[in-house]
């Protein structure tokens, strides 16, 4: 397939080298305007992708979008003229809401969501280490978006494992749950995952996942709280070295992906007048963090 992968940080670089090594012809669209982008995978060999091609755009097959749920906004829509009206548009980033915000122009095409357990890790400009080994989880937005099941396959011959969801919204919500709990605590505690696999930090999880699931049933999906506290409890563990996304944005004072992770849960309580206080103190205390850099810098 011609491929164009939008916002190759450490996860977009990952899938773009898997699906290179798997004979795809893989298209960069990155920030910088220089024509090629190189990707190291671990140790493997350098390989040199094109970036902003508008060529390479008008006759992709498909687009998979992985830059910061915050950034889909303003980096999809200049790029929609470019595309084919039958190419496929896969959402691969962490939190949930941004497609909401872009049903009108998405309407008419064939559009994916999927969500990622894979552990990426940018250690320079080119060189990616894939820290842990997870799968993709894919699945239909859309009436056009349900034809295109072929793309789960296509994934999970290039970079196995990969998953058609026929219910994709149980699988976003269960990644948010997790991302709820894990990412604003280690970037609040400034700590790696595995420390909130320690006991005292417990209780706190499974208030953090209560709420969550409460908000999840508003938007029809039924979770279950211990064993999703079990699940974050895992992940803590299995990626006990990792700094989180956020944690790494915050200490590097980048714009976190907050609103579209605890701030996603906090909006649901709201309309439906639900309180949410471990969410919501976590939700303020980041958005606080990010203030006061504007004020101090
Ligand atoms: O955002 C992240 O860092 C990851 O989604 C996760 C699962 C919390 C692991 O670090």
């Amino acid at each position: 397939m011609n491929i164009t992968i939008l916002g190759p940080g450490a996860v977009g670089s990952l899938y773009a080298y898997k699906l290179h090594l798997a004979g795809h012809s893989i298209s960069l669209w990155g920030r910088t305007s220089s024509s090629k982008i190189e990707v190291t995978l671990d140790d493997g060999e350098s390989i040199a992708f094109n970036n902003q091609s508008l060529e390479d755009l008008e006759r992709c097959d498909l687009l998979v979008v992985t830059v910061k749920a915050w950034q889909v906004k303003s980096a999809l829509l200049p790029l929609l003229t470019h595309l084919h009206p039958d190419a496929i548009i896969l959402f691969l980033h962490n939190g949930m809401g941004t497609v909401d915000s872009l049903s009108e122009q998405l309407a008419h095409r064939p559009v994916l969501l999927g969500t990622s357990t894979h552990g990426a890790l940018k250690v320079n400009s080119s060189t990616v280490h894939h820290t842990g080994i997870g799968q993709t989880l894919i699945g239909a937005w859309n009436k056009k978006g349900q034809q295109c099941e072929f793309v789960a396959e296509v994934f999970d011959h290039g970079f196995s494992p990969a998953q058609w969801h026929s219910i994709i919204q149980q699988a976003l919500w269960t990644k948010l749950v997790i991302n709820c709990a894990i990412n604003p605590l280690t970037a609040i505690l400034d700590c790696r995952n595995g420390q909130l696999a320690n006991h005292e930090y417990r209780e706190q999880l499974f208030s953090i996942v209560k709420e969550a699931v409460t908000c999840a049933r508003f938007d029809g999906v039924e979770l279950d709280a211990p064993v999703l506290l079990d699940t974050v409890v895992n992940v803590a563990k299995s990626t006990a070295q990792n700094y989180s996304s956020m944690h790494q944005d915050i200490y590097n004072k980048r714009q976190s992906e907050i609103d579209f992770i605890n701030g996603y849960v906090v909006n649901i309580a709201t309309k439906h007048h639900v309180d949410i206080p471990n969410n919501l103190s976590l939700y303020q205390k980041i958005k606080q963090i990010e203030a006061s850099w504007s004020q101090h810098d």
